[in-house]
């Protein structure tokens, strides 16, 4: 684990939260984060929901399969992309700027978990009704953030076998 990367290897997938709310600050740092990510052209698609009223973070969770944790999650940002403005790479701009928010986030001491939802059509309809996210918005994930009631250690997942060097064969 090369220490000067340290900050990638302290992001983990926090599901356990005190339930306490998070800073506006860190929010706001966290959104800055997400809009530093590449896009392709520089059209910026994504666009994010902020969910900190309890009652519309109680509904996600029951909404959404996997997402128990936002019960007790402190806020939820919504990643979402606006289709009209770039249909092709709308995903993969999206995909960064959560990484970039999930990694900011460890950085603040923040424990966040990325909920997958595009491309489960269902599931993207029903969250994005909660939201109130209209037709040519897609919605990428929700992301649970909040205080973990413990940090996971950092950890690397480097596996020699999935390098090749110069060419496949
Ligand atoms: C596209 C995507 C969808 C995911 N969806 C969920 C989810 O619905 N619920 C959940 O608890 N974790 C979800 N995760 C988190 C993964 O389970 C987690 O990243 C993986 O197990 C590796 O663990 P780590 O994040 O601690 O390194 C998702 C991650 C990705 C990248």
């Amino acid at each position: 684990m090369d220490k000067r990367i340290e900050a990638l290897f302290a992001r983990r997938s926090v599901r356990d939260f005190t339930g306490d709310e998070v800073d506006r600050a860190d929010i706001r740092a966290l959104l800055e984060a997400g809009m530093a990510a590449p896009s392709a052209r520089g059209l910026d698609p994504w666009r994010f929901v902020v969910v900190t009223d309890r009652r519309l973070l109680d509904r996600l969770a029951d909404v959404h399969p996997h997402a128990k944790t936002l019960k007790h999650a402190g806020a939820c940002i919504a990643v979402c992309g606006d289709r009209a403005v770039a249909p092709d790479f709308w995903v993969q701009d999206c995909s960064a700027a959560t990484e970039n928010i999930l990694v900011a986030a460890a950085m603040l001491g923040l424990g966040t978990c990325w909920l997958g939802v595009h491309p489960r059509a269902g599931r993207e309809e029903s969250l994005k009704k909660v939201l109130r996210v209209p037709d040519e918005v897609g919605m990428l994930c929700l992301i649970a953030v909040g205080r973990p009631k413990q940090l996971p250690e950092p950890r690397t997942r480097y596996d020699e076998t999935k390098v090749r060097e110069e060419q496949w064969t």
